[in-house]
Order: structure tokens, then sequence, then C-alpha cells
């Protein structure tokens, strides 16, 4: 692929703004970091890396990264009252692919003052397979209740609850406290604040929620909040191998 045809699908900008980058000499190539001043010049994408304006970087030919969000952002790209966590990410992420839906989306929301394992990917067809209900996907949250908790309401939460928006029943898949004020719960839906309605419908109230794992990728303590890494080949076979195979 040519050099200005791989920043672009990068994400530095328009094929005209990559091949200035180019021919003025902002652009180095390979793990020796060669200076490159023809943008036309033919590189093997795969495995590439390279550096535009001091910025290392990897060709990914697909995006798929995990961030550990930090409390206090919002999951869009036009937020609210709280700065977007998409303003966390390297500006190539945000626009690669141009167009109207550019860069990396959110697979799925958390509220702003939730924290943990967020995943992003510029793959629709992984968007879809990681979010859709259909494939179960289980998520598992580490929640800070108010109250001391009871068994039973451990007991409801797994029989099931009904909020207020769909008369059938949700239930979580696995639940267990590992200290009264702690519980440890596990879901394979994503209905809008499903944990706190559901732990407010048995009685308690969320006073603090992250989400430690999705599928079979665990956040570890080698992420600290507001970072983010690319997922590995394999982690991403696992989880849409996962995601495929549906729990009853
Ligand atoms: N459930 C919630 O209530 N909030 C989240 O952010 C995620 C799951």
């Amino acid at each position: 692929m040519q050099l200005q045809d791989i920043l672009f699908t990068q994400g530095f900008g328009t094929r005209r703004i990559c091949s200035g980058l180019v021919q003025q000499g902002l652009v180095f190539v390979g793990k020796d970091r060669t200076p490159c001043t023809d943008a036309t010049e033919m590189f093997e994408e795969e495995g590439l890396a390279f550096e535009v304006q001091g910025e290392s970087w990897a060709y990914h030919a697909r995006a798929y990264l995990m961030l550990h969000k930090p409390a206090g952002f919002e999951c869009s790209h036009k937020p609210g009252a709280h700065p977007s966590v998409y303003t966390l990410l390297p500006g190539p992420l945000r626009q690669r692919g141009g167009g109207a839906a550019a860069g990396v989306q959110a697979v799925g929301r958390l509220d702003h003052d939730t924290t943990g394992l967020l995943l992003l990917s510029d793959d629709g067809k992984f968007i879809h397979r990681m979010t859709s209900p259909r494939h179960h996907v289980p998520k598992v949250y580490e929640v800070g209740v108010k109250h001391p908790l009871e068994p039973t309401q451990l007991e409801r939460l797994l029989a099931g609850v009904v909020l207020d928006d769909d008369p059938r029943p949700v239930r979580a898949q696995a639940c267990e406290a590992p200290s009264a004020l702690h519980l440890r719960m596990t879901l394979t839906e994503g209905k809008y604040h499903q944990v706190k309605r559901m732990v407010a419908a048995v009685g308690n109230r969320v006073e603090s929620l992250h989400r430690s794992s999705m599928g079979s990728l665990v956040l570890g303590p080698e992420l600290p909040p507001g970072q983010w890494r690319w997922l590995t080949s394999d982690e991403v076979q696992a989880l849409t191998q996962k995601a495929g195979a549906t729990i009853e």
C-alpha cells in the first residue's frame, strides 16, 4: 500500500494531508524509523510500525481496543455535562475511516460515573456481536452498595426482577457478595442503567460501579484509569468465539 494510503487508513487525515505530512519529512517508517518523503512509496502494511510528527503508530487494519474508563466521562461523541471518553484516545483513533461515522465506537455504554472495562472498535460486525442480547456476552460488575447485602437480595437478583420498561424479568447470571457492601454480579444483557435498576429493585442502592470483565477479557492493574491498549488478535478471537456461543 502507498505510504499516504497507510496513513489515511490509520486516521492521520485526508489523503492530501497525509501526502503533505510525508513530503514535509514528518513520517519515519519501520522499526529503525527510516525517513521517507515519497508519499507514493509502497510498503507492506501488515505489522508496519511508523512515526508521524513524533507519534509512534502500528498499522492495524481494524481497531479493537480496551480502555480503562475513569469516572466522570460520558460514552458519547456529543456529551452533555461531562467530557467524552473519546477525548482519552489519540486523534487517529477518533478519525480513522473518515466520513460521518469516523473513528472507533464504544461497544455499548457505561454511565458517566461507572468505571472499568470499555471496548472500542471500528468493526461494526464486532460491535454488533458483542452488544447483541442474542450473544449473551457475560459482563462482570463490581458493585458498591449503600446498605449491607441480605441473602434474599442476591436470591432475587438471580431469580430475576422486573424493571419498569419491560415485563420480562431480567436476572443476574451469577451473584456473590465478597463483603457486606460489595456485590459481584454477572449480566449477559446491557439494558439502560441495568445494574443500578436491578439493585434498586431489590431494595438496595448502587454507590459505586466498576466493570471488571467482558467475556474472556479481564481488566487488570496494568491498565490504569484513563489508559487504553490494542487488543491482541488472540483476545479478539477469544471474544468473538465466546460471543458466538450462547449460554442459558
Ligand atoms: N449498569 C448500570 O447501571 N450502569 C452502567 O454503567 C453499566 C451497567
